[in-house]
């Protein structure tokens, strides 16, 4: 007899045989802000699943999360709130953290990028690779800041964008209109530290040949992972194609792992470099005994679960690293996502558009299964999905809540009312029993083979399956009616309700961790094995089941409403910041301290005002500047239409100024005013009053 067996089916196969462990990493999110749905979408609720799945199976399985630390935008976040960037990843290591636990993300480790553990393996791993000659060095000319002594990257310059003329670029991008940009076009550059003009300074940089490896790379992702998800494959192959080039694995920052050779101060291990270590490093620091034997035994399996602004470092950087070390494994494979929207528009930290995690717990408190479930359903596996507030609503409505829980909630409150909440006896079988129960057993297969092949929305629909086949059983077997003449008829239809009720509680458990908890309360047991999906004889007969409450309950539209609000808010709210941004006029050019010091500005109080006849924009200010009294026009009057009302008021003015004649009156000043966005001015007076001619200083 012949079977027929796909590629994928084989491969399969071959891998269960070949690994005895499974270790899941996933990527270490930079600790420069919350975590928001399209991290979860993307990198951890699938990982989750998945060391959920394989841990249900009794596979030995790590599953490795932590934060990173290091690199630039942590450093920018820290100076734009002028604290430390140790601060800042204080604050969001431990917020993500939380977060990532009361989602049910079961990492057996959530490490950090700054520990003592990580800078001392990523340092010798370093210090490996360059006792070994792995490194070529290479010096080049890069910009210097000289009032603030050090280089900048990319992020630290701005200037005119060579393509759209935007004052605003940045040395690697132009937010304006989108264009990848390198120092070396921007017109006019300045640091965005002192303002100055940088200059080219030489600096050496330790580089890590991509271009020696890519033979082997070739052969490895090209020939040898074809399984890999298309995205994936797709990427690595476009990068292959265009020809590997050697990349700078050090840069001039005072911010990372401080690159272990002589005569490289001021220098630290590029963030690439030393995050995917990290890796290693929080293995290291869970299991300090036996951590080699989940990264250098052939027998494991080592699985990353990545973004796919990710792919390049994970699926060629990081490995080229590790095989230049050359005791540790390779990645098996790498099935990374696309991106998650947020109600049609790309999710942006930045710009506040965003579900951040730790406010969905707040407002929606218990319903962390909800979210994961939405987010699953529509995760963006193969190409970029949207998340909407009003497809939330109907995957808790219309599925969780109209099928998994009602389903549930119909077998447990007939069997309490009929049975006195015990599991009934199984008597004869129907043919359509029969059917029912071959079904659902093909439910563990097809859940199975989808995980297998990172496939997790099919995976959830499949698991989901179950309790539309259970509901589908209740509605035709109709027990509420059966009940009224035939009991033994409604405990078998009701023991198959409940033995269904069971196996939803393993098949769910990966996806649904919180619910298939209170599912098991509810049955009275235990977990079960994965390895029992599909029995049918899970609860004994005779078993008193727990108390049945809610699985789930139906989101109103308010609810759903006020997140849409929230979210349209943040855009107005971004849109009146954005155009205050672009109206505010740049720094001018900088002085000296002695040019600020020969101004002598002072406050003065009006005497008298009025309008000078026959002009439209000036004003006469008699003012007693504490020595004397003197005039001065100001081109104010459009907003002070009654000047008058400024008698008694103190101004500031600029008392050494030329004086000059106007309209034929001696203007003995100048004084100061606020110019808004608009144009508008207003006056600049001091908030107490203070004795006339104080300085300003
Ligand atoms: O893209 C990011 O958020 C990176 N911090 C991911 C690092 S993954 C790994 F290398 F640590
Ligand atoms: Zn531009």
């Amino acid at each position: 007899m012949y079977f027929c067996i796909s590629k994928q089916q084989l491969q399969i196969g071959i891998m269960s045989t070949r690994f005895k462990r499974t270790l899941v990493t996933s990527a270490l999110p930079y600790a420069n802000g919350p975590v928001h749905i399209g991290h979860l979408a993307g990198v951890y609720v699938p990982a989750d699943i998945y060391a959920r799945y394989l841990r249900l199976k009794g596979e030995e399985t790590l599953f490795i999360g932590g934060s990173d630390e290091h690199g630039i935008p942590i450093t920018l976040k820290a100076r734009a709130e002028g604290v430390s960037p140790q601060d800042i990843v204080d604050r969001y290591h431990e917020l993500n953290k939380q977060s990532f636990e009361a989602f049910g993300i079961s990492f057996d480790i959530y490490s950090r990028t700054t520990s003592d553990i990580h800078q001392r393996v990523a340092s010798d791993f370093f210090r490996t690779l360059y006792d070994k000659g792995e490194f070529t060095e290479k010096v080049s000319e890069q910009y210097y800041d000289e009032e603030a002594k050090q280089f900048l990257a990319d992020r630290y310059i701005v200037g005119s964008c060579p393509h759209c003329g935007n004052e605003k670029a940045y040395g690697d991008q132009c937010e304006q209109c989108g264009t990848a940009l390198s120092p070396d076009e921007l017109i006019n550059p300045r640091s965005t530290l002192s303002g100055s003009q940088p200059v080219k300074r030489k600096t050496k940089h330790w580089y890590l040949p991509l271009d020696k490896h890519e033979p082997w790379l070739r052969q490895w992702i090209l020939e040898e992972h074809k399984e890999w998800k298309s995205n994936v494959y797709g990427q690595c192959k476009s990068w292959l194609d265009m020809g590997l080039q050697p990349r700078a694995v050090s840069r001039d920052l005072d911010w990372g792992v401080p690159v272990p050779v002589e005569g490289a101060e001021g220098k630290v291990l590029y963030v690439w470099f030393d995050a995917p270590i990290g890796y290693i490093s929080n293995t290291l620091e869970l299991l300090p005994d036996k951590w080699e034997t989940w990264w250098k035994d052939e027998e494991t399996k080592l699985v990353h679960f990545i973004g796919k602004d990710n792919i390049v470092f994970h699926c060629i950087v990081f490995p080229a690293m590790l095989k230049a070390e050359g005791s540790f494994i390779l990645p098996e494979n790498v099935p990374a996502n696309e991106f998650m929207n947020l109600e049609g528009d790309k999710i942006s930290t930045s710009n506040n558009w965003a579900v951040w995690l730790h406010e969905y717990l707040e407002e929606f408190p218990g319903k962390q299964d909800v979210l994961r479930y939405a987010l699953t359903a529509n995760a963006p596996e193969t190409k970029d999905n949207d998340f909407t507030w009003k497809e939330f609503q109907a995957h808790n409505n219309n599925e969780l809540v109209a099928v998994l829980g009602n389903f549930i909630n119909r077998a447990m409150v007939l069997t309490q009312k009929h049975f006195n909440n015990k599991v009934p006896t199984l008597g004869e079988l129907t043919e359509y029993d029969r059917e029912t129960i071959a079904e659902a057993k093909k439910v563990k297969e097809a859940v199975e083979s989808n995980l297998e092949q990172f496939r997790f929305r099919e995976a959830q629909k499949e698991a989901m399956n179950l309790a539309r086949i259970g509901n589908k059983y209740l509605a035709d077997t109709e027990p509420w009616k059966t009940a009224k003449n035939d009991k033994a008829r409604t405990a078998t239809i009701l023991n198959i309700a409940l033995q269904i009720t069971a196996n939803l509680s393993i098949v769910c458990e990966p996806f649904l961790p919180f619910s298939t908890e209170k599912i098991r309360a509810f049955l009275n047991t235990g977990r079960f094995d994965w390895n029992s999906l599909g029995s049918f004889q899970l609860l004994p007969e005779g078993h008193e089941l727990g108390k049945a409450t809610l699985l789930f309950e139906k989101i109103e539209d308010e609810v759903i409403e006020r997140q849409v609000k929230k979210l349209h808010d943040t855009k107005k709210n971004n849109q009146v910041g954005a155009d205050a941004a672009k109206a505010v006029k740049p720094i001018k050019e900088v002085i000296q301290f002695d040019a600020f010091e020969k101004l002598d500005i002072r406050v003065g109080t009006v005497l008298e005002c009025e309008k000078v006849p026959k002009t439209d924009k000036l004003l006469r200010f008699l003012l007693d500047d504490g020595l004397r009294e003197r005039t001065i026009l100001s081109g104010i009057a459009q907003w002070y239409p009654n000047p008058g009302k400024l008698v008694g008021k103190q101004v500031c003015f600029i008392a050494n100024l030329e004086p000059r004649k106007v309209r034929g009156i001696l203007s003995e000043g100048m004084i100061l005013s606020a110019e808004n966005a608009d144009g508008t001015l207003a006056l600049i007076e001091p908030e107490r009053t203070v004795l006339p001619g104080s300085p300003v200083v």
